[in-house]
């Protein structure tokens, strides 16, 4: 049994500490705050403590894990202090806002056997990861186009906004490691962004609507495309296109009822609306993929590495949005 506690019971903390409650292979022991009431409530629903402080979290030796789950500013300063106590660490994307600094919060930990997973739970969605096993078997032959299409309900609030890193830091991230978990390293970077959503955003100097280029090492060619807003829900889809055919993932519904009449065919319920359900299967096989490497000392994957890189594939695109240049990566 791994003990776990969670670190943040926001939006993202709340889903990963029901999951971890749920798992068979896992404890819940504590859960932890900076917001007292957002911890207590938490605890109160799973049954479970409401440390009162980090260090109560890090100084208890039933916790094996901690589930990194706060704003992204905090998380080189978590998963450093959860590493120095010797506890496995699954922290939310992204892992800083600037990949120097996540370089050395590595280089701070690396000698001390760090175990940390980045939660790029996308890759444990059932339909993408079996688009990825079905594409590295071989069958449409090797990729030569990938389309990414990620466009979230509605924008978030000013807030989170501020604080968030941006478009590409934020959301494309996600992306940006699908690209890779797709195609393997990438060598070249384009991106146009721009406001079509909220002037509110433009306001606070991000953009909400973006189409990113990227070329593989391998020599496929992948498009990302983001809206901040979609009417009809959470739009999440991928298309691996080679030789040999193409592979699709599409969205997912509440129903498969579809309405027929005389002005539409076809027509169904708008698709499922935000990442906590979309991606709920998503998040319960990222915990059980953590507990596994944890349970069985194996590498955790997606690893820090990867957390790193996807962040400097968004530093790269917001370069060219900005300059309006084809960035190269070394
Ligand atoms: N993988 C995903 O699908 C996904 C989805 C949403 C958010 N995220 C990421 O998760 C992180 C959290 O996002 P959210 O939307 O849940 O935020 P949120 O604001 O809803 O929750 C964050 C919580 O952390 C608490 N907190 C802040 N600083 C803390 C600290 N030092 N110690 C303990 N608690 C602290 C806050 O009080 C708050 O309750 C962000 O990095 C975000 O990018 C990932």
């Amino acid at each position: 049994m791994v003990g776990v506690a969670v670190v943040g019971c926001g939006r993202i903390g709340r889903v990963h500490a029901r999951n971890a409650a749920g798992n068979s292979r896992a404890s819940l022991v504590m859960v932890f705050d900076v917001a007292g009431t957002a911890a207590e409530q938490t605890a109160t629903e799973l049954g479970v403590k409401a440390a009162r402080s980090l260090e109560e979290v890090l100084a208890d030796d039933s916790v094996d894990a901690v589930l990194v789950a706060t704003p992204t500013d905090t998380h080189v300063p978590l998963i450093t202090a959860a590493v120095k106590a010797g506890k496995a660490v699954l922290c939310e994307k992204p892992v800083d806002l600037d990949p120097q600094r996540a370089r050395e919060c590595w280089s701070g930990i690396a000698g001390g056997n760090p175990r940390v997973m980045v939660g790029f739970n996308r890759r444990f969605d059932p339909s993408f990861k079996s688009l990825r096993e079905r594409l590295e078997g071989g069958e449409v032959g090797p990729l030569e186009l990938a389309i990414i299409t990620s466009r979230d309900p509605a924008p978030p609030p000013a807030a989170y906004i501020k604080s968030s890193g941006g478009l590409m830091r934020d959301m494309t991230i996600h992306d940006f490691d699908m690209a890779r978990y797709l195609a393997g390293d990438i060598a070249q970077v384009h991106a146009f962004a721009a406001n079509l959503v909220d002037p509110s955003t433009a306001a606070l100097g991000d953009v909400d609507t973006c189409v990113v280029s990227l070329r593989a090492a391998s020599g496929a060619l992948i498009q990302i495309n983001n809206s901040r807003r979609c009417v009809y829900g959470y739009d999440q889809r991928i298309e691996a296109f080679g030789a040999g055919g193409m592979l699709q993932a599409g969205n997912q519904y509440p129903t498969s009822v579809e309405s027929w009449g005389a002005a539409r065919t076809g027509a169904r319920d708008g698709v499922l609306n935000f990442f906590i359900e979309r991606y709920r299967e998503a998040y319960e096989a990222e915990l059980d993929a953590f507990i596994s490497c944890v349970e069985e000392g194996r590498a955790m994957s997606p690893d820090f590495s990867d957390g790193v890189e996807a962040l400097l594939l968004a530093e790269a695109a917001e370069r060219s949005f900005r300059t309006g240049r084809v960035v190269d990566l070394g």
